[in-house]
């Protein structure tokens, strides 16, 4: 009874064997196949919930547990730390999953997470876009440019053929370095500039919030000077009182949750009624020829992340890495020759 361990250098490993795009379009049709067949009876995903403090500093620590009946529990730990990337050099996201067998309990795997939580964030974006954007969009905007960002940018570009992405942040040295952090992508070309919101928000056909604007600081842009049948990835908010949007533009607007009880509590929808808000991610795929009406419309895809993007993205990476052989097993737990001994396992 053995863990498997995926560390972020088996991870590398992996992503060097599969490719970066390819795994960001397996991510992209595993999540849009598996929110296809999504039945309620199938998984147990409770809400979220977690630790929010302000001592020592701001920050954030939640789990979010997703099961598959008769089959693994997947948990995923996250962190949010706005103060990491300045202060310690760390991402504001730093994120650990682990899958559990429900035969026995037995922890199964244990993997870093925070590339994953990127992946599977830019990914569901993608799946929304693809759907609520209109196809022919080439113009990208980006508000708020950290980590988030350069995998919506990713994902994105794997399904539009992207020309123009311009990015705003409000620390013009993460803007001006956007670029250089988009370099291992395929970006040939692609023309990315760093600019004004007002250029961001009169430019762009698709837009990307991912800031970390704080509880009530929101929203970090006016609905005024919007493209006609703009579609936005609303990524950043995700916490009780933090929205990014304007009120005004979700009321005119198809607002689609990722996940509709989360959605309320801690995304855009938060700030909605429940008969003004749109079929979730699910819904939205299942019924996607339907919804491909709004595509000239002005439309909200209400990222708040869903413990089932991250039962996807871990399954996806674990069959990777049984595929390759990549990833350790080490024996973590207490696998005693008498089961009914606790100290048994000292013998060995
Ligand atoms: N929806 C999801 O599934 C999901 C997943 C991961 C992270 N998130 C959220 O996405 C956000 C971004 O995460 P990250 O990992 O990229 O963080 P990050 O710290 O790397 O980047 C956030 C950026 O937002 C900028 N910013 C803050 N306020 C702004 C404003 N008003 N206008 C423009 N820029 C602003 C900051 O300067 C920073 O560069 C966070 O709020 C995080 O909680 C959501």
């Amino acid at each position: 009874m053995k863990t498997k361990l995926y560390s972020i250098g088996d991870i590398a490993e992996i992503i060097i064997h599969v490719g970066l795009d390819k795994l960001m379009d397996d991510t992209i049709e595993s999540l849009t196949a598996a929110c296809l067949v999504f039945n309620e009876t199938d998984y147990s995903i409770p809400a979220r919930d977690g630790f929010n403090y302000t001592k020592p500093e701001t920050g954030l620590l939640e789990w979010m547990p997703a099961m598959k009946t008769g089959d693994e529990v997947m948990l995923k730990l996250v962190g949010y730390h706005p103060n990491n990337p300045d202060r310690r050099g760390l991402p504001t996201i730093l994120s650990t999953a682990m899958t559990f067998d429900t035969q026995s309990g037995h922890l199964s795997a244990l993997m870093d997470s925070t590339f994953l939580t990127a992946l599977r964030t830019g990914a569901s974006s993608a799946v929304a876009s693809r759907i609520l954007a209109s196809p022919e969009s080439q113009n990208l905007g980006i508000i708020g440019a950290g980590a988030q960002s350069i995998t919506q940018l990713h994902a994105l570009s794997r399904i539009f053929d992207l020309k123009n992405v311009a990015v705003y942040d409000i620390d013009e040295s993460v803007s001006n370095s956007f670029q250089e952090r988009a370099k291992p992508l395929n970006l040939q070309g692609m023309q990315i500039t760093a600019c004004s919101l007002e250029q961001v928000i009169k430019s762009s056909d698709i837009i990307c919030t991912a800031t970390s604007v704080e509880i009530g600081a929101g929203p970090v842009f006016f609905d005024s000077g919007l493209s006609p049948g703009v579609h936005i990835n609303a990524v950043g908010s995700d916490f009780p009182g933090k929205t990014e949007l304007p009120y005004a533009l979700l009321q005119r607007s198809l607002v689609c949750p990722d996940f509709l009880a989360q959605a309320i509590k801690e995304g855009e929808c938060q700030q909605l009624e429940k008969e003004q808000i749109g079929p979730d991610l699910v819904a939205l795929v299942k019924a996607e020829s339907g919804y491909r009406a709004y595509q000239n419309s002005t439309t909200v895809f209400d990222s708040t992340g869903w413990a089932f993007e991250d039962y996807i993205v871990v399954h996806l990476l674990a069959r990777y890495g049984q595929q390759l052989g990549c990833g350790r097993e080490i024996e973590l737990s207490c696998i005693s020759t008498d089961p009914r001994n606790p100290y048994a396992f000292l013998q060995r």
